[in-house]
């Protein structure tokens, strides 16, 4: 008998609900095929907890978190996801995008720019101006509000270090995200190239945040990993979902010291077409096989990236990717179903 794990899985709203129960189902055919075993315990998280419970991030759902192997959510739209992240420390937000071949017309960049395209946003999740000082006073001159991006050197440099030792691990390029020039108190620069010391093989490439953006857009082949803060790794992170041409494919690990992590697409709940079976699950999935991955049940994971190519090659696309009557459009639902064709 293969290897259990336990899966908090936290759908959340909107598309959220769909896109969870839809991965869920790909993973326990995954199960089954390459021999491990999955235990599904669901907690509450976001709107409907707070309607349930008066609170966005109930007891009973950090409990259910704290027991398991891994945290499978889809999404919220406010309330709940942040204390989430606070709650278990998870600072590392890994946030790989990468261009799949068959949909490199989905993109609004012209393909030469696209073939190949593959970075790695390395993102801080529990610090900067998402959990600084924030208030709404009133002075003499009208209301106001603030919220603080605050950072401690250590956070900056913990962070560092897991974006050095990615970039160790791959092409060796480490692009960091800051904006000295108008917030010099806060020096990336100065303190990624201490903790990079220790890998003279890494080259330390420090970027205006603002040029950053403008360069991925430019030239998006040329980076391979970009650490940023909270706040610019959310911005610059969205911008990747253009490049492959949809936010609904890309998914993240967010993970603590120990390695115990939450994985979550980057899309939100998409009120618009919630419960219409036309939500894109890939992104989810993709979350899920980072979790796989960092079980070390990468079999699964080679099967699951053979058979999401294998389903593109033949012309399928969920309502976010149609875009060709050449092309085959299908539901959720319906993608389900080839990967479970596919799995058995
Ligand atoms: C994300 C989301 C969240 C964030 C929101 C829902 C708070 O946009 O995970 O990228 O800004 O971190
Ligand atoms: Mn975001």
């Amino acid at each position: 008998m293969g290897k259990q794990y336990k899966i908090a899985a936290l759908p959340g709203e909107g598309i959220g609900l769909e896109v969870v129960t839809a991965t869920l189902n790909i993973l326990q055919q995954a199960a089954v095929k390459h021999n491990f075993q999955l235990q599904i315990d669901y907690g509450e998280i976001g709107q409907p907890a707070f309607e349930q419970h008066g609170t966005y991030l109930p007891e009973a759902t950090v409990k259910i978190c704290s027991s398991a192997d891994g945290i499978l959510f889809g999404a919220v739209s406010q309330g709940g996801l942040l204390e989430l992240r606070q709650k278990f420390d998870f600072f590392v937000n890994l946030r790989p995008v990468k261009v799949f071949p068959s949909l490199i017309n989905n993109s609004s960049l012209k393909s030469d720019r696209l073939t190949g395209v593959d970075i790695l946003f390395v993102r801080e999740l529990v610090s900067g101006i998402y959990f600084g000082a924030s208030g709404r006073e009133e002075d003499d001159r009208g209301s106001y509000g603030y919220h603080t991006m605050q950072y401690y050197d250590w956070q900056i440099e913990r962070i560092a270090q897991v974006a050095l030792s990615k970039a160790q691990a791959r092409k060796g390029l480490l692009t960091v995200a800051h904006k000295e020039n108008a917030l010099p108190r806060l020096p990336w620069t100065k303190l990624v190239t201490k903790v990079a010391s220790a890998y003279p093989d890494i080259t330390i490439e420090p970027m205006l945040v603002d040029n950053l953006a403008m360069q991925l857009v430019i030239n998006p082949q040329r980076f391979d990993v970009v650490l940023a803060g909270n706040l610019f790794g959310d911005i610059l992170s969205d911008l990747g979902g253009a490049l492959v041409g949809s936010v609904g494919l890309l998914g993240s690990a967010s993970l603590n010291l120990a390695g115990f992590g939450l994985y979550e697409p980057i899309h939100g709940t998409a009120p618009d077409i919630a419960g219409t079976n036309k939500a894109n699950p890939f992104g989810t999935l993709a979350s899920a096989m980072m979790m796989l991955e960092q079980w070390g049940e990468t079999k699964a994971v080679k099967d699951l990236q053979q058979i999401w190519n294998l389903i593109l090659d033949r012309g399928y696309r969920t309502y976010d990717l149609y875009n060709h009557k050449s092309e085959i459009a299908i539901g959720t639902q319906e993608l389900v179903k080839l990967f479970l064709q596919e799995l058995s």
